[in-house]
């Protein structure tokens, strides 16, 4: 019987047994202080019952979660430096002292196993993992900002040498238990039910000798020059893949590099100073906040209704374009078995190329077999009437962006639909209200916007409208959530959240342009902003056309603010519309990579350039998102200031390491942003740049937007 609350401890025939997740009914087990201080007591017991033992043996009393790594909180309420150095030396502290006890120490690792938990596991002499699907393990600190502070980066490459720990603290990836034994990072890998059983295996077996690829690695490893070039290299891909945006990886390189020769007390040491330092950043701390966010959104939001939840099994896709090929994609992938229907074989079959391109990643990446990949393309049924709709419960409609024709394709499509199915449309910008009256169970209908490529995009915007069942927005939510998506509830309103805001943006560009500012410097600032690109590479993506249509449909809706310069019309009249003619504003070859300027968009430009400062033209397009922000939060489209940061990190790649647009609004203070605005307001031009009523009053109030 065990002595303790989190773990249980027993001893049979010179074998303790140490299990997490014991005694509580939580489905993850995280290493919070109590559970901290527990293992501390339990490697104090092993050492002083160390004579009569011969194995320590962990495993977890969970059904997917070995260690799922240190409680997040616990790092969020860290203040100082040396609080954070201090927290992470205590840790590191516990797991020393599993390292030095004299008998073999095997972690049973099944279920979900990161962080910290990784950690711990390589304080142990083997590594058991377990073949189950839930099986992970990884150290994913470098995501929130942090270095891992309990060892990972001291104990990592010792056990999978330096190359292979490198790729995995610096891109916090985890590994399954094909990859991690592949590795060296688990001995064996065992099924879930005899893990345990198999591990009295190893007791007294000594670790396998090691190959001849895994001799040279720890020889290029041990030898200065090598390691140096190992360093170098990984430090120039860090660079290349962050833009040296994020201080993360770049002090962990620092730290290991420093680190190569020295004991493992200064190691850890200085590992625990560089967790600190992290710790408390102000990048950190955004990265954080936004791991916080995407936990709240876990849960629905609400309101919710007295009905039941309808349950979405079998889908439906209309139009097999590119984004109906997408959502047959997403939803053979959930294994609800789309039908998908479009006006001819040629449209359908398109649709199909475009799902099936969508699974060759995984295919590369072996994340899904061949024969899966079969069976799910062949669970797509491609067809041109409306053949067993009866049993669709979720139905998706992407065919061309028309009211008229949306409607009346909705009164008819009804007909063969059951009374209790979903009817939702992927439109980008029409009304959903208005499209909600050509239903008879209007309740049941709403808009779920995804982004493109469906695949990559990870936002899904839920567009309500005055009679939709609450139970239906919770049915959807609850379905976005299980495709690994994130869910934004947004009311329905021009542009609906991310395209209202990201108008701004883009109709501020084609000013700049006009004024005289250069394609590059414009494209530059934007992307020294930490935007993934700049305004004329995304308009050129999205396709000129598109913009022009949706820039009337905001500027109809929401007034003067919302105008925009002529310029993209005018490309249009040119047929410049971007990637998909190889013309935009940049011209591109045949794979779709970009070649260079155009010089037909650059003739429609001043001939003379204005200089401006790069943080002049960041102002210029990011100020109007942030006071368009305030507007959507004053009128209630979405409900806090969080759904609007989330929908721009993951609608439009919003720079995570700034935590948000209204946080990053807030860290700069909003009396500064406010009075920039106003100054914009006349120098530039007074409709697009009036300050939102709300800003004001938040400024009047002495508020944050996060204040609310
Ligand atoms: N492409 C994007 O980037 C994007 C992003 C988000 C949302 N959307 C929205 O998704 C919808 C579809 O866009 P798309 O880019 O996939 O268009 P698309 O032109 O690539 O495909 C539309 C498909 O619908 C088919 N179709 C037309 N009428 C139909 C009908 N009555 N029944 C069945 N099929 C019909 C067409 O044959 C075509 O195959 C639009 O509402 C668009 O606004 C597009």
């Amino acid at each position: 019987m065990s002595v303790y609350k989190k773990i249980s401890y027993e001893v049979k025939e010179k074998i303790a047994y140490i299990g997490f997740g014991y005694n509580n009914d939580k489905s993850m087990t995280v290493l919070d202080e109590d559970t901290l201080k527990e293992l501390d007591a339990i490697a104090d017991q092993l050492k002083s019952e160390r004579k009569n033992l011969e194995a320590a043996i962990f495993f977890t009393h969970k059904e997917r979660c070995f260690l799922a790594g240190a409680d997040i909180s616990l790092i969020s309420a860290m203040k100082t430096e040396a609080d954070g150095a201090q927290g992470a030396e205590a840790g590191q502290g516990i797991f020393n002292k599993i390292e030095d006890l004299p008998f073999q120490t095997i972690a049973c690792v099944h279920g979900v196993c990161l962080g910290g938990g990784t950690e711990f596991s390589l304080s142990c002499k083997t590594i058991l993992m377990s073949d189950d699907k839930s099986t992970i393990m990884g150290l994913p600190e470098v995501k929130l900002g942090l270095i891992p502070g309990f060892g990972g980066t001291y104990r990592m490459p010792k056990k999978i040498g330096l190359p292979n720990a490198l790729d995995l603290i610096l891109s916090g990836k985890t590994v399954n238990a094909r990859k991690g034994k592949k590795m060296g990072l688990a001995t064996e890998v065992y099924p879930k039910e005899r893990i345990v059983e198999m591990a009295k295996k190893h007791i007294g077996r000594s670790q396998k000798k090691a190959n001849l690829k895994e001799s040279l690695t720890d020889f290029a490893q041990d030898n200065f020059l090598s390691r140096k070039v190992i360093f170098q290299k990984a430090r120039e891909s860090v660079l290349k893949k962050t833009k040296g945006f994020y201080q993360a990886p770049l002090k962990i390189l620092d730290t290991m590099e420093a680190g190569m020769m020295k004991s493992r007390s200064s190691y850890l040491a200085s590992e625990a100073q560089a967790f600190g330092e992290l710790c408390v950043s102000e990048q950190s701390k955004n990265l954080q906040h936004i791991y916080w966010m995407t936990e709240k959104v876990k849960k629905f939001p609400g309101p919710k209704g007295e009905g039941e939840i309808p349950s979405l099994k079998r889908g439906a896709c209309l139009g097999a374009g590119t984004m109906g090929g997408g959502i047959a994609w997403l939803m053979a992938s959930n294994g609800m078995a789309p039908l998908m229907k479009d006006l001819n074989t040629e449209a359908l079959e398109l649709g199909l190329k475009q799902a099936s391109s969508n699974f060759q990643g995984a295919l590369k990446r072996k994340k899904l077999s061949r024969d899966d990949f079969e069976r799910k393309m062949r669970s797509i049924h491609c067809q041109t009437d409306f053949t067993g709709f009866k049993k669709v419960d979720l139905l998706i409609e992407a065919i061309v962006e028309n009211m008229d024709i949306k409607k009346s394709v909705f009164s008819e499509t009804e007909k063969y639909m059951r009374d209790d199915a979903l009817i939702t449309s992927n439109t980008s910008s029409l009304s959903v209200e208005e499209m909600a009256k050509a239903l008879e169970k209007s309740e049941r209908f709403a808009g779920l916007h995804f982004f493109n490529p469906v695949h990559r995009m990870p936002l899904v915007e839920i567009i309500t409208h005055s009679k939709v069942a609450p139970e239906t927005v919770e049915a959807l939510y609850n379905w976005v959530l299980k495709t690994k998506k994130t869910p934004v509830v947004v009311k329905d309103g021009p542009g609906f959240l991310v395209n209202r805001i990201l108008m701004p943006f883009l109709n501020e560009a084609g000013y700049l342009l006009e004024e005289g500012v250069s394609m590059k410097d414009l494209d530059e600032a934007c992307i020294n902003f930490g935007m993934p690109m700049g305004p004329c590479r995304l308009l050129d993506e999205v396709g000129i056309d598109v913009g022009v249509k949706v820039a009337k449909i905001l500027h109809d809706g929401l007034g003067d603010r919302a105008k925009s310069s002529g310029l993209s019309a005018k490309m249009v009249e040119k047929g410049l519309l971007g990637r998909k003619t190889n013309k935009g504003f940049y011209n591109y070859d045949e794979s779709g990579k970009p070649t260079g300027a155009n010089e037909e968009a650059q003739a429609l430009l001043p001939s003379s350039q204005k200089t401006m400062s790069e943080s002049e033209i960041q102002m210029r397009v990011i100020l109007p998102m942030i006071n368009e922000a305030a507007i959507i939060l004053d009128e209630k489209i979405v409900e806090t200031p969080a759904d609007v940061d989330l929908g721009l990190i993951f609608g439009i790649g919003f720079p995570p390491f700034r935590g948000g647009l209204l946080r990053y609004a807030d860290s700069e203070g909003l009396e500064r942003i406010l009075s920039a605005i106003e100054k914009f307001s006349s120098s530039v031009d007074k409709d697009r740049y009036e300050p939102a009523e709300f800003l004001k009053g938040l400024v009047a109030d002495k508020k944050k937007f996060y204040d609310l």
